[in-house]
């Protein structure tokens, strides 16, 4: 049976990286027909709007999505069009494990662990108000339908993942009532799952923490503006940007993306690292049940980095993009007879 996967090949490097992980699962054999949608800046140039109603729509009947990163047009008025995506689709979670891998140097090894950020609320509901001339509100929206929605799911992947504990981090004394409700949340939801070991701690204090030692922690919970800050810190202890997956998690319908944007620098240069959205592309894999096809790309990706031949700019190394996914597909295990 072959799987029908939204497409959004993304603005800037997007079309680069999504090309390199089709490359690369196609020759891996994963059984994917690609429904290729635009959003982002190209689709603004295109039809005048970030996020056309076609995208949504592909989205909903195909329930999995592959996403490049995407540019928000400049001007007024424009919600970015990754949170349009976000809130149209109630894509409440967002999901980024971070994990050392091979290869590359980084100050600490073992490092494995989850950022789970609420994706719907917070400053990113996008109510700002002029006051008076020089004088503006922002409001951070936080309600405790959201905040349980998002532990539940949260305890639920640590059952089913064989997490054991987790780490809900906000600032509760400088915000009573909107950290304060996320905390309680955390704290009414995880009363059903005694089993999984629940901890508090401040934003700022789990920012000098991770900066000491990242190892001690399993998964952490947070708002959707801390968990942005937080997970682009976590994958900066990894190897970068250029290296760490993410996924767009609803009840029904799923999002896999890299946590990167456009990278205006190097578009166009043929030297981005795709790894981030081919490893999105094999945690959507295993999130359909192709098990096998996942771990043969991961094998190739391991193989890739500890030989450390082919590795792209970002990572210390050389190549191109082009020679990057080569040396995946070369490295990919052959399939076992009668195994995806
Ligand atoms: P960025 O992630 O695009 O770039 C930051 C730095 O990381 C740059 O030096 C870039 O060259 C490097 N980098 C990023 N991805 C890389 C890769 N795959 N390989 C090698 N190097 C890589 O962040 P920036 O510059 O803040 O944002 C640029 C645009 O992307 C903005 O318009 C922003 O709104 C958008 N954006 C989109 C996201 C998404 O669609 N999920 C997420 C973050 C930003």
């Amino acid at each position: 049976m072959a799987y029908t996967v939204t497409l959004i090949p993304g603005d800037g490097i997007g079309p680069e990286v999504t090309g390199a992980t089709q490359q690369v699962l196609a020759a891996a054999g994963a059984p994917i027909e690609w429904e290729v949608v635009h959003a982002g800046q190209r689709a603004f140039e295109e039809t005048g709007v970030p996020v056309p109603d076609a995208v949504l729509a592909s989205i909903r009947k195909n329930r999995i999505g592959l996403k490049g990163p995407l540019g928000t047009p400049k001007g007024k008025g424009f919600r970015s069009a990754n949170v349009t995506i976000r809130q149209e689709l109630l894509l409440y979670t967002g999901l980024r494990p971070v994990r050392t891998l091979p290869g590359i140097d980084t100050p600490y090894q073992d490092v494995d662990l989850v950022v789970l950020r609420e994706n719907t609320e917070d400053l990113y509901a996008g109510i700002e108000h002029e006051v008076l001339p020089g004088q503006v509100i922002s409001l951070k929206v936080s309600t405790r339908a959201a905040g349980e929605r998002i532990a539940k799911w949260a305890f639920e992947y640590m059952r089913y993942r064989g997490r054991r504990t987790i780490t809900c981090c906000a600032k509760p004394a400088l915000s009573p009532l909107a950290d304060g409700a996320f905390v309680d949340a955390f704290g009414k939801i995880g009363a059903d799952y005694p089993f999984i070991q629940q901890q508090l701690m401040d934003v700022d204090n789990l920012s000098m923490a991770l900066a000491l030692d990242p190892t001690r922690f399993d998964v952490l919970l947070l708002q959707n503006l801390y968990g942005d800050i937080i997970s682009d810190l976590c994958a900066g202890l990894v190897g970068g940007l250029g290296v760490v997956p993410g996924a767009n998690v609803g009840d029904r319908i799923a999002v896999f993306e890299a946590v990167h944007g456009t990278a205006p620098d190097i578009q166009g240069k043929g030297i981005a690292n795709p790894l981030a959205v081919l490893s999105s592309a094999v945690m959507m894999l295993e999130f359909i049940g192709e098990h096998g096809i996942a771990q043969r790309i991961d094998q190739a990706i391991w193989g890739v980095l500890e030989e450390g031949k082919h590795l792209t700019g970002d990572l210390g190394g050389s190549e191109g993009t082009a020679g990057f996914t080569q040396a995946l597909i070369d490295k990919l295990p052959r399939a076992k007879r009668g195994a995806r």
